[in-house]
């Protein structure tokens, strides 16, 4: 343990005499050394060395494919153009990094971009309600919907709900947090939380009609979706869902927002999967990928009309704003990083990836359906849902068991070289969301391993079959243990 008071220079992390156990150690003792302790009792704790843009060595030498990430990857670890383009960006010394009090070229030019991406692809489909709007940048996905909500409000004074739909994720800030209808998420906030939230079943238009009928469509500040619930592990909606709660809500002049910031720009297989499914939102937020894996990004789009009863007068000009919020160096990595998606036309490859991805798990699964009880897949957002891996003994355990489940396939598929996304609203299924760049090869190697594991089924999960349910249910308690 460091000595307290002991100051850890630069110098230490970069000549590589720091060393990865005082890191474990530190990191135990001052951040979220829970999660830290869980992931080393499994092995899977790292830390790790990129030794491509698509595959990580960890500290015992042994070499994943990173199919982790969180759809915030979108060129992998270290992307080498990237990495070059930020180095000749800060090469420049007369760059101004903070130019949150002036107009700044690189957030001039990724805010044009943004916007006439979203008006051609709203105009493939006829629709040319963006050709005017406008973007606000923050710091997180998160981040994005807080603004997102803001103008909805500000444009909607005397609406009153905020209609969501189940499993849905929009972040864990508290106006996120209350779009977000998980109870173990929302559990000891809910006093603070708005209650101003109306849930229909994801997947029912009918309700959303329902429900806008029935409140009023000027109670409504805004119906707000994931084209595809991604923390609920990549479900899609019924086919013209998307479309319908848009006819629904243009109908009634409800605003919708779609949250796009795990499925957006080229991840689920088009740039914008809600306008690709015929549903053109009102305001779009995005984030992950945008940082190109390396800076925090959040964009918030927002036709005009909506934009301006927020920012659009003197009086309200100050009314939301964040300090490091379109800095520099985030604006030139999006910039970057939308310039390599377009010039890669990533869309399409991640549609075609995909489509060879999803077959093969969909082959492994009616191999083994007492192993995945299903597998879902949208461009390179893929999902793996386990039956229970350990027995029930007793019900109350039922959540428990389902994140001893989601913990032991994260191990099972480790030990095979696959490094795999926890799902935070659905502890049974595990994701993969590999770099959208990751080469042919590395990618059919990825769902080899993955078959290496379903095939050997049982015996590749070892660990269930040695310790059993008590044993298991010990180590998860072990490792959460008071220190
Ligand atoms: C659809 C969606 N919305 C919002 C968020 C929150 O983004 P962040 O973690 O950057 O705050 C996420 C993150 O997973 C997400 O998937």
């Amino acid at each position: 343990m460091t000595k307290s008071g002991t100051f850890i220079r630069t110098d230490e992390l970069l000549d590589g005499t720091f060393g990865t156990a005082r890191a474990h150690a530190l990191e135990q003792q001052y951040g979220n050394g829970k999660l830290m302790r869980l992931l080393q009792v499994v092995g899977a704790g790292g830390p790790f060395r990129a030794v491509t843009p698509w595959e990580l060595d960890d500290d015992q030498g042994k070499r994943v494919i990173n199919a982790s990430g969180y759809a915030a990857l979108p060129f992998g670890d270290n992307p080498p153009e990237l990495n070059a383009f930020v180095r000749r960006v800060l090469e420049d010394p007369q760059q101004m990094m903070f130019a949150q009090q002036s107009v700044s070229e690189w957030r001039a030019a990724l805010e044009a971009n943004l916007v006439n991406l979203l008006d051609r692809e709203c105009q493939a489909g006829g629709d040319t309600t963006h050709h005017d709007s406008r973007v606000f940048f923050s710091n997180s996905g998160a981040e994005a919907i807080e603004a997102a909500i803001k103008f909805a409000q500000a444009a909607r004074p005397r609406g009153r709900y905020v209609v969501n739909f189940t499993r849905a994720y929009h972040g864990k800030t508290l106006g996120a947090l209350a779009l977000t209808p998980n109870p173990s998420l929302q559990g000891p906030f809910r006093n603070i939380l708005s209650p101003n939230v109306i849930t229909l079943p994801f997947g029912d238009a009918d309700a959303v009609e329902r429900t806008v009928k029935r409140i009023g469509p000027d109670k409504i500040i805004a119906v707000i979706l994931e084209p595809i619930l991604g923390e609920a592990g990549v479900r899609l909606p019924p086919p013209g869902f998307l479309k319908r709660v848009g006819e629904v809500c243009r109908a009634h002049d409800v605003l919708v927002i779609a949250d796009e910031i795990q499925t957006g720009l080229g991840r689920s297989g088009h740039w914008f999967e809600s306008v690709a499914q015929g549903l053109v939102p009102d305001i779009l937020t995005l984030a992950k990928p945008l940082g190109g894996g390396m800076v925090p990004v959040g964009a918030t789009i927002v036709r005009h009309a909506i934009y301006k009863p927020l920012l659009g007068s003197l009086e309200t000009v100050k009314r939301h704003s964040n300090t490091f919020g379109g800095n520099t160096l985030a604006m030139a990595v999006g910039l970057k990083s939308l310039e390599m998606l377009m010039d890669a036309d990533m869309p399409a490859r991640s549609r075609r990836l995909g489509a060879a991805g999803l077959q093969r798990l969909k082959a492994a699964q009616a191999r083994h359906p007492e192993l995945l009880e299903d597998v879902r897949g949208a461009g390179m957002l893929f999902a793996m849902n386990f039956r229970p891996l350990l027995a029930l003994p007793f019900k109350l355990q039922a959540d428990l068991i389902s994140e001893a489940t989601g913990m032991l396939a994260l191990v099972a598929f480790y030990r095979s070289g696959v490094l795999m996304n926890f799902s935070l609203n659905a502890a049974r299924t595990m994701r993969l969301t590999p770099a959208m760049n990751m080469p042919e090869e590395t990618f059919g190697e990825l769902f080899t391993r993955v078959e290496r594991v379903t095939d050997a089924y049982p015996s590749s999960f070892k660990l269930v079959q040695r310790y059993g349910t008590p044993q298991m249910l010990g180590l998860l308690k072990a490792a959460f243990l008071e220190d």
